[in-house]
């Protein structure tokens, strides 16, 4: 069933296609292997056959609902000890996802967001006394360090009432909060067991330990959360309120405890790290395209104007610095991949058969940079390609940061309203001043970050 699909052509039995790539880089790698076999290949790795799909047409086709649907395999699959039947990690069939997904789903309304926005704001305020601490004293800023620091307090303090201190932290007497320690580790060797064939799982039996470590680590500090909202007798109507208390509109059920655990531990994962890939790159994107940055600049200057502190509507407003995001999150979408498989047999393309239950991995950086959908020069980064103009003279379902369909992201808007209002915050505040020697190198540990990427500021 698999002939017509193209494989890299050095095939050694039993290992597959792993010469010349790097456990470190699998993504990276694909995107190699994509710019040579084009839409759809293949890659064997230790007895697993993985179909990629790299192209906007196939690509679109996967988004068909009423065809294919989210598979959960691979590092999805990997997570499922840290996160069990949260809402990333549950199969599709499993009762907890609907539940879940129709008790929080409010948590992300309008009126939701609205409430989180003065909270996002001090957060943000925590980060800029820290970055004007930085820039007088001549220091340069670790940019994906603050990022995490600011999306895992943002997502800890409006979804949990909770704050882990990340900003009062010395990053380099103390190291990164122990959370993200556990959770970077967590993640990390999720990407490290799809890429070591089980015949070399034992040299792993280390790695399982530490692994054993984290989660006991993610365990415990969701447990003190819950324990304390408990404790309390209820919060401000956030997400944690949301999981400990609303029954199902129709149904009356309420979420498990064990379940509302991988809630919290999915939420507190899944709200941040993405997040902070995806600032950390418009902000590398804004600091080497200086036009890029006088003109959201001017955008924030106007729009804002002499607001002290930006109201949750003008935020939106900023329509200029979405298109930077966008532009960043299609060059490198932090989720760089997902996996659709096949509700029904089926064909796709009119030429590969699939059957119930087979499924592909779409390979979100290659489907953003598709000719066909956008442009001969797709390496380059260009806003405008976001202009209202552009957006409607393009094919649906070429641009998949969030995913698609009935699992797409569920905290989508949360995301960008948060980014969109940092960067709005920093670019009022600061000129960013790219390090001459920079060169984007893209670290990858199941998510994408720019690494090493550090930038200098001047107060403006
Ligand atoms: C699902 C990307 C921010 C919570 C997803 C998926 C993608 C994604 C691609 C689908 C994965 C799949 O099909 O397997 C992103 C990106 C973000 C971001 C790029 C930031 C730029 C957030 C935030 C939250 C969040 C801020 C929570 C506050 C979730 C959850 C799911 C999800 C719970 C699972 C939804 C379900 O299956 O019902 N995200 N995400 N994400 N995301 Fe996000």
């Amino acid at each position: 069933l698999l002939d017509r699909i193209p494989h890299p052509p050095r095939r050694v039995p039993l290992i597959g296609d792993v010469l010349g790539s790097n456990v470190r880089t699998p993504l990276q790698d694909s995107m190699r292997i994509a710019a040579e076999l084009g839409p759809i290949f293949r890659r064997k790795a230790f007895g697993k056959e993985i179909v990629f799909v790299a192209g906007a047409e196939l690509a679109a086709e996967l988004a068909d609902e009423s065809r294919f649907a989210k598979h959960v395999g691979l590092g999805v699959a990997n997570l499922r000890p840290v996160a069990g039947d949260g809402l990333f990690t549950a199969y599709n069939h499993e009762p907890n996802w609907q539940l879940a997904h129709d008790i929080l789903a409010p948590g992300f309304s309008r009126d939701a967001m609205a409430g989180y926005h003065p909270l996002m704001l001090d957060v943000a305020g925590q980060l800029t006394a820290a970055w004007d601490a930085s820039e007088a004293a001549g220091r340069t800023v670790d940019v994906p360090g603050d990022m995490t620091k600011l999306t895992l307090e943002t997502i800890a303090r409006t979804g949990f009432g909770h704050d882990f201190g990340s900003f009062e932290r010395d990053f380099d007497k103390e190291g990164a909060h122990p959370f993200v320690t556990a959770m970077v580790g967590a993640l990390s060797f999720a990407q490290r067991r799809n890429v070591v064939p089980p015949l070399l799982s034992p040299l792993l039996r280390g790695a399982e330990r530490r692994n054993a470590a984290d989660r006991a680590y993610l365990n415990r500090t969701v447990d003190e959360v819950i324990a304390a909202r408990r404790a309390d007798g209820g919060g401000p109507g956030d997400l944690l309120d949301r999981m400990l208390e609303v029954a199902h509109p129709e149904t009356g059920e309420h979420l498990a405890p064990e379940n509302i655990r991988r809630q919290v531990i999915t939420f507190l994962v899944a709200g941040h790290e993405t997040t902070s890939g995806a600032l950390s790159f418009a902000l590398h994107y804004l600091a080497q395209n200086p036009a890029v940055l006088a003109k959201a600049q001017e955008e924030v200057d106007r729009v804002w104007g002499e607001t002290a502190v930006p109201a949750y509507e003008q935020v939106a407003k900023l329509r200029y610095l979405r298109r930077v995001l966008d532009e960043s999150l299609r060059l490198w979408p932090t989720a760089p991949a997902f996996a659709r498989e096949a509700v029904a047999d089926t064909t796709l393309g009119g030429t590969h058969p699939m059957r119930r239950g087979a499924w592909a991995l779409v390979l979100v950086t290659m489907l953003h940079r598709d000719p066909a959908a956008w442009g001969e020069d797709p390496e380059s980064f260009d806003p405008e390609r976001f202009a209202p103009q552009a957006v409607r003279g393009r094919p649906a379902h070429v641009f998949k940061p969030f995913g698609t369909g009935a699992r797409a992201c569920i905290g989508r808007q949360f995301a960008l309203h948060e980014a969109t209002l940092v960067l709005g915050l920093l670019l009022r505040r600061y000129d960013l001043h790219a390090e001459p020697d920079y060169r984007l190198r893209i670290a990858e540990r199941l998510t994408l970050m720019p690494r090493d990427l550090r930038l200098r500021l001047t107060r403006r």
